[in-house]
């Protein structure tokens, strides 16, 4: 999302029906596409049999393993356990020859430090008698495992897996999940539930934006009033950060710290004034914005202080890679200030752009003393840094290549922004390297993959789950997989069965919403709202921005807070609409249209409750307008399906009444905006060309 603030400035419980012998690189064949794996492999060839999961079934290793391998197949078995029942959660000591086994031929534990180099490669051989999980590191390994956790299918209350071979790799090396915990404070157990949903999602950068105007949120021993003075008290104490690292690295996890600066720094200005361009920060901001607050690169004080904090934060972090921000620093502060003035003025820096490269530049030699590499927001792009820093791309996906064509290593972020509230389709088939790019081949090596991003101005503990998932699972499968897996389809029929997987796993994406609908209808069974939270979603960032100034003490529990972006319904609506309109001389009424009559009903019935509670309760006012609308959307449905199946042409004037209630339907009210739209405009065209 450009400039953030200027604007306002199966579970199928049936056994697979699998075609054997096949071998689909990417794509999957409509023969396979019952399997339910997300991210999709590179290559899988299926064959006949399948191997049972029951109480004979045991797993073990083929060779050596370490402790990190030995909890990763314990974490397995209990999740087998879960799903199949009647698990052993015993480890499997004897040798190859046994029926009923998985066993895992790991040649090496990876680096001590996980490095963007790592090798993430696996094969899964799966036989009727016989898993074997083949994999060079530990790292590939656990893909592996989740791999084979999501091939298991119930049937008849039996557990089992597909003969398959699958051969793996990740198609990008960085994949990463960026969340900010400075805007709204996650505590560790939402951090490592995230962690496993990233694991499951095969991820393996999470990306910690520790500090922002609003809190800094990372204990320092050395700095020790970044907690006491810049936190609220909401921070991690240095044990916890080691947890959450050591927590990531069982699961194939890097942790990239970020430390964002020299702009978006009140915190840190709160804290120790010293180091600053001379603003007066009494309090953290509650506000969110771009706040003027910026560290001064014209004082050395401020670069041991770098180095010392640095130096601190290096040993709690060991991934190669140093966050340092570096987005939003408009300078104001440097130029208003006649000492940082003059200092450009003898640097020769023209623009604070310009003093910005030159606090990078200092700040290299630092990073590089305490063995970090730069990585920064693509605002640090600058000819005069080392080609080896990493460019994050957010302001729009040029930045990405201008930094690639310059020799510089970069990740796409700008299309992956999750508070956009775009579509998981959408976001997709947004590709870090698309087929139609212009860069070489030595270019695109640089394209190291990419990162979703989670921005918590309008986010907390109870909300960030739905925000992020499933959506983040389909991002997830365009760096892992190849460039030609783009069945939008497909992505969406695998979406919904590794959501429940994810759910299963401890996310509360579905419950959480769930439970603040419940609390929003102040009743058990809040049937009436889930009709109208089923066919709504949050409005983007900026729309909500302009629609409520939410700040750091805003309790986020509105109507906007309980609903989710891009719900089933929008795709299921558009696909019944099809299958109608797919449908013109049938007789009958088809399974799609009983489906969408049963739909504009419910709307029909329940508008008038909706309306009545919205006018009854505060917390439910934003529902007003909403609810007459999808009252008049429900009518609007039935009667273009009459027109339809009785072939009638609807009268005179009625489509245009039907378009123009569509059009105001489609301004967003109380912060949410329906997402079925686009389908009951096509079906009103097609009813008003139906013939007499
Ligand atoms: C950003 O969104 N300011 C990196």
């Amino acid at each position: 999302m450009k400039q953030r603030y200027v604007t306002v400035l199966c579970f199928s419980v049936l056994l697979p029906i699998i075609l054997t012998g096949q071998t689909v690189n990417a794509q999957p064949a409509n023969s396979i596409q019952i399997l339910n794996l997300m991210p999709l492999p590179q290559s899988i060839t299926t064959d006949t049999g399948i191997l049972v999961i029951d109480a004979r079934f045991y797993a073990g290793f083929d060779g050596t393993h370490d402790s990190r391998l030995n909890a990763a197949l314990d974490r397995l078995l209990h999740r087998l356990d879960r799903e199949c029942g009647g698990i052993r959660r015993a480890q499997y000591e004897g040798g190859a020859s046994a029926a009923n086994v998985l066993l895992l031929k790991v040649a090496g534990p990876g680096g001590v430090v996980q490095g963007v180099d790592e090798d993430e490669s696996y094969s899964l051989t799966i036989t009727a008698q016989l898993a074997v999980l083949d994999a060079a590191t530990d790292v590939g390994a656990i893909h592996g495992m989740e791999t084979f956790l999501q091939l298991i299918t119930t049937s008849n209350g039996e557990c089992h897996l597909p003969a398959v071979t699958i051969n793996d790799a990740p198609r990008f090396p960085w994949r990463g999940f960026m969340l900010d915990v400075s805007r709204h404070f996650e505590p560790v157990d939402v951090i490592k539930r995230t962690i496993d949903g990233m694991a499951i999602a095969k991820l393996n950068v999470f990306h910690w934006h520790l500090s922002d105007d609003q809190g800094f949120r990372a204990e320092s021993k050395k700095f020790p009033r970044f907690t006491e003075a810049a936190s609220g008290g909401m921070f991690y104490t240095q044990d916890q950060m080691r947890e959450v690292v050591a927590y990531a690295r069982a699961r194939g996890i890097r942790v990239v710290p970020e430390f964002d600066m020299p702009g978006h720094t009140s915190s840190w200005l709160l804290a120790y004034p010293e180091i600053g361009a001379g603003e007066d920060i009494r309090a953290l901001p509650t506000v969110f914005g771009i706040p003027q607050a910026e560290l001064d690169p014209s004082n050395e004080k401020t670069f041991k202080f770098l180095d010392t904090f640095v130096g601190e934060m290096s040993e709690i972090f060991p991934d190669a890679y140093f966050h340092i921000g570096g987005d939003e620093t408009a300078g104001k502060g440097w130029i208003e200030n006649p000492r940082i003035a003059e200092f450009m003025k003898k640097q020769s820096l023209k623009t604070p752009a310009d003093l910005q490269a030159y606090f990078n530049r200092r700040l290299l030699p630092i990073l590089a003393k305490h063995g970090k590499k730069m990585m920064g927001w693509d605002e640090i792009l600058n000819p005069e840094l080392p080609r080896d820093i990493v460019i994050q791309s957010w302001r729009g996906e040029a930045s990405l290549s201008q930094s690639a064509e310059q020799g510089f290593t970069g990740i796409l972020s700008a299309p992956y922004y999750l508070d956009a509230q775009k579509t998981s389709a959408e976001m997709y088939l947004a590709d870090p390297v698309p087929a139609n790019t212009k860069l070489t081949a030595d270019q695109q090596k640089l394209i190291l993959g990419g990162e979703v991003c989670m921005w918590a101005e309008q986010i907390d503990p109870e909300t960030v789950d739905s925000r992020v998932w499933p959506r983040t699972l389909a991002i997830a499968e365009r760096f892992w997989s190849a460039q030609s897996d783009r069945n939008v389809e497909d992505m969406y029929r695998r979406l919904r069965v590794a959501s429940l997987e994810l759910e299963d796993a401890g996310l509360t994406h579905i419950s959480g919403p769930e439970r603040l609908r419940r609390n929003l209808w102040g009743s058990a069974n809040p049937e009436v709202l889930e009709v109208m939270a089923s066919v709504v979603e949050p409005v983007s960032f900026s729309d909500r921005y302009q629609g409520q100034h939410t700040d750091a003490l805003s309790s986020l529990d509105r109507l906007v807070d309980a609903v989710v972006p891009d719900p089933p319904a929008r795709v299921e609506i558009a696909r019944e609409v099809n299958e109608v309109l797919a449908h013109p001389d049938s007789d009958d009424a088809t399974a799609a249209e009983l489906e969408l009559r049963g739909r504009f009903a419910a709307w029909q019935r329940v508008s008038p409750e909706l309306e009545a509670a919205a006018l009854r309760s505060p917390r439910l006012s934003d529902l007003e307008m909403m609810a007459k609308q999808l009252g008049a959307l429900g009518t609007m449905g039935l009667e273009a399906l009459a027109d339809l199946h009785l072939r009638t042409r609807a009268q005179a004037g009625w489509k245009d009444a039907q378009i123009a209630t569509i059009e105001a339907a489609g301004k967003p009210s109380g912060l949410v905006r329906f997402v079925f739209l686009p389908a009951m405009r096509k079906l009103v065209e097609a009813a008003a060309m139906a013939p007499n």
